[in-house]
């Protein structure tokens, strides 16, 4: 049996949910997924309901999902159209970074007016990084602004072959970016949106063959850093409802997809781990506790059922595909978490690694 040693995993970008969207997936349904996908942490957005935009919001996050959390984690703070800087000293301190909407998804924490977004950059600290939801034209918009003030910038979900092009020349021009891409935008097009219908919409949306092909280029070159999930799960009944919401789960479906992508030749079973661990590891500037990985047997192939997943919402885009890679243990800070049926460590075992919580 095959079993690979994966250390330290983490999804930095999950949408969690709780508070008042509990319905959709709490702190405690969503980091037993993760687990169960082979991660030890996961960061959370800040398009909760209500959204972390201030002190208070933060710490009343900070406290439950300290209280609920399986796994690791970290939690992002949410840039205002209310000028909400004043603080962003001491609250960098607790966040794992800055997350700034550019375009409109998910949530009400839209920016689009330049000056502000130009606020946000001038007022954030440098030693915790700027993550963005920026697409097309935007991304040039936020490159003027990394280019003035040369604050480290992930652009998160990644997804057309403009954006690559754009991320690429600012590789070369030594601008501090880093770039996220997501299985759904690796694996599914558009050509699969009639099958899908609105389990096939998610923000940015499905792309043309030609921009995945490009996406799958810029892995192999090195341009693109990580492999995020963007996991955001909604309710079936949301997603059958004549306004469906945008957003797709993806916490247990990362790994497999990644490690079937590289049985199938796509990129090496090294850097598809790397994408998953070590990179996000080194950009979030985080050390892994020793005992912390996943041993993950590579030759298991199994079909994706929503039955046997752990996510609230109980679906995935992928249903029906055959992937690659059975967890079968999950070890955090030397503690067993997974046993490749079951989370082990209780509600609260998870920590902050981004500052403790008062
Ligand atoms: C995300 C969500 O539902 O919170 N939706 C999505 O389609 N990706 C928000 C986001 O990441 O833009
Ligand atoms: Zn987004
Ligand atoms: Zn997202």
């Amino acid at each position: 049996m095959p079993l690979i040693k994966i250390h330290g995993m983490i999804d930095p970008h999950t949408h969690l949910r709780d508070l008042d969207w509990s319905h959709k997936a709490t702190f405690a349904s969503e980091t037993k997924a993760a687990i169960a996908g082979g991660f030890w942490a996961v960061f959370d957005m800040p398009n909760t309901a209500p959204s972390t935009i201030d002190q208070d919001r933060l710490s009343d996050k900070l406290k439950r999902i300290d209280r609920d959390a399986h796994c690791d984690w970290g939690l992002y703070f949410g840039a205002s159209q209310a000028d909400n800087t004043a603080e962003y000293e001491k609250i960098a301190r607790q966040v794992c970074g800055l997350k700034i909407y550019n375009n409109s998804t998910t949530g009400d924490l839209l920016i689009n007016s330049s000056a502000m977004r130009e606020r946000h950059y001038r007022a954030w600290t440098p030693n915790r990084l700027i993550a963005v939801h920026a697409e097309e034209e935007t991304v040039r918009n936020i490159l003027d602004l990394v280019r003035k003030y040369r604050q480290p910038t992930h652009f998160l979900h990644i997804s057309s072959e403009y954006e690559i092009n754009l991320l690429t020349q600012a590789k070369q021009d030594g601008l501090p970016v880093t770039v996220g891409v997501c299985p759904h935008h690796l694996i599914l097009s558009e050509d699969d949106l009639p099958t899908l219908g609105a389990y096939g919409l998610m923000k940015p949306e499905l792309k043309r063959k030609s921009d995945q092909r490009a996406l799958w280029r810029a892995i192999r070159l090195g341009i693109v850093d990580i492999i995020e999930s963007d996991h955001a799960p909604h309710a079936i009944a949301e997603k059958e409802s004549d306004a469906p919401p945008y957003g797709v789960p993806g916490l247990e479906t990362t790994l497999p997809l990644m490690l079937q992508a590289a049985k199938d030749g796509k990129l090496s079973l090294q850097k598809a781990c790397d994408m998953l661990s070590l990179n996000v590891q080194r950009i979030w500037r985080i050390a892994p506790f020793p005992k912390t990985y996943a041993l993950v047997d590579t030759d298991e192939t199994y079909v994706i059922e929503r039955e046997n997943l752990m996510t609230k919402c109980g679906w995935s885009p992928f249903e029906g595909m055959r992937v690659r890679g059975k967890v079968r243990e999950v070890w955090i800070r030397g503690t067993k978490v997974y046993d490749g049926e079951n989370v082990l460590s209780p509600a609260g075992f998870g920590r902050n690694l981004f500052g403790y919580v008062a």
